[in-house]
């Protein structure tokens, strides 16, 4: 037993912000936080053979996950995993080709769409719920646990280009046309994300993230219907099988249209790409929810001045309990480890 005052226990400033908006600090953390940036991921990852065999290694997965956390002072840890073992799970064919990404076998039509099961997900993706098992324990007292899902959208444009692609232009001509079988590929990840999200809050994350990186593809009439419905309909889900926990929904590139992402939705908090202009984020966003994000994942490999006067543009702009500090995306490869350390401590200093 320590003799600490109850002051000098730390609350978990990211729940916090999420429920009550009492957060004491700023929360810290950021997308890819566990990576290829870090040796000591390398080495694991090395270990591992592959991608996918380390996201279903639950004790190498646990490893990666934790490790950030021993080097930085972060508020969350981030599940070691990633958005494409849905499709996985569902029996797409997944591999990761070295500096490549992703290759998947492709969903094109409505025979392709209808193979594909729904009634797996929890049991093909048990490892991950053990990784989740296994780090919880091991996270001190402040930090929070995150675990997350693609959006269907996102994950529907990695299935139907087979990996992937500049323009995601089969995805967008397939949701475009109107296509029965587009309808239904999304309607059965909505299935399989709702399963997959209440047995890693079950296992024990406290937080989720949906991420929809390419919601950008989508102009207004389809980013209702594919964005905005499936994400809707994913939380609502997750609600009636009684998950309870705060969801962050990061819809990148919307720009503008982050106003009606963070209205529309019942989310928590949203996160925001990087070239949304930090004014802007507090005119038109702080006053309406909780926002994450937006640092430059660049500005952050450059390290220096520029990161320092990033950040404090950042921080000075937006209040400390509406806003979780973060990337706009996820921290680039070539990263030295001696910029998230000068970004955490200018984060610290600049608020004081
Ligand atoms: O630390 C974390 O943020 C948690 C783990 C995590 C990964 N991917 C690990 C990963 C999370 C949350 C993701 C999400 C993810 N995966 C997204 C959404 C966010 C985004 O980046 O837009 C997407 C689109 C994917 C799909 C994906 N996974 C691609 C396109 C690639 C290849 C690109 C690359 O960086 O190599 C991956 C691979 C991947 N996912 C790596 C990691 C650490 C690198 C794999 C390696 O070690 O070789």
């Amino acid at each position: 037993m320590t003799d600490r005052s109850p002051s000098d226990v730390r609350g978990k400033a990211l729940i916090d912000i999420l429920t009550s908006g009492s957060n004491e600090r700023r929360p810290l953390w950021f997308m890819r936080q566990a990576g290829r940036y870090l040796e000591e991921y390398r080495k694991v990852r090395q270990t591992a053979g592959s991608f996918l065999d380390l996201c279903y290694n639950p004790e190498l997965a646990a490893e990666v996950t934790i490790q950030p956390l021993r080097r930085f002072d972060l508020d969350a840890a981030i599940l070691f995993s990633d958005i494409l073992v849905i499709p996985q799970a569902m029996g797409c064919e997944l591999g990761f080709v070295q500096n490549e990404g992703p290759k998947l076998s492709t969903v094109r039509n409505l025979k392709e769409v209808e193979a594909l099961t729904t009634d797996n997900t929890v049991e093909f993706l048990s490892p991950v719920m053990e990784t989740v098992k296994l780090v919880k324990p091991e996270l001190d007292d402040h930090v929070a646990f995150i675990g997350f899902c693609g959006a269907p959208w996102t994950v529907a444009t990695y299935m139907i280009q087979g990996g992937t692609s500049q323009d995601r232009f089969l995805a967008k001509k397939a949701a475009f046309d109107g296509e029965p079988w587009f309808d239904l590929l999304i309607d059965k990840l909505v299935v399989s994300s709702i399963d997959y999200l209440v047995a890693q809050v079950e296992a024990g994350v406290e937080v989720l993230q949906i991420f929809d990186s390419w919601a950008s593809d989508l102009p207004d009439i389809q980013r209702e219907k594919y964005c905005y419905g499936p994400i809707s309909r994913i939380i609502e889900g997750i609600r009636e099988r009684g998950v309870t926990v705060p969801v962050i929904g990061f819809a990148k590139g919307l720009g503008a249209g982050q106003i009606d992402f963070c209205q529309k939705l019942p989310v928590q908090a949203i996160g925001v790409e990087s070239s949304l202009p930090v004014d802007w984020i507090a005119r038109e966003l702080i006053g309406k929810t909780v926002v994450q994000g937006n640092l430059d994942p660049v500005l952050l490999d450059a390290g220096g001045e520029g990161l320092r006067e990033g950040v404090r543009h950042i921080v000075s702009r937006l209040p400390k309990n509406r806003h979780i500090f973060n990337l706009g995306h996820g921290v680039r490869q070539t990263t030295h480890i001696d910029h998230i350390y000068q970004m955490i401590d200018a984060v610290r200093e600049f608020d004081g």
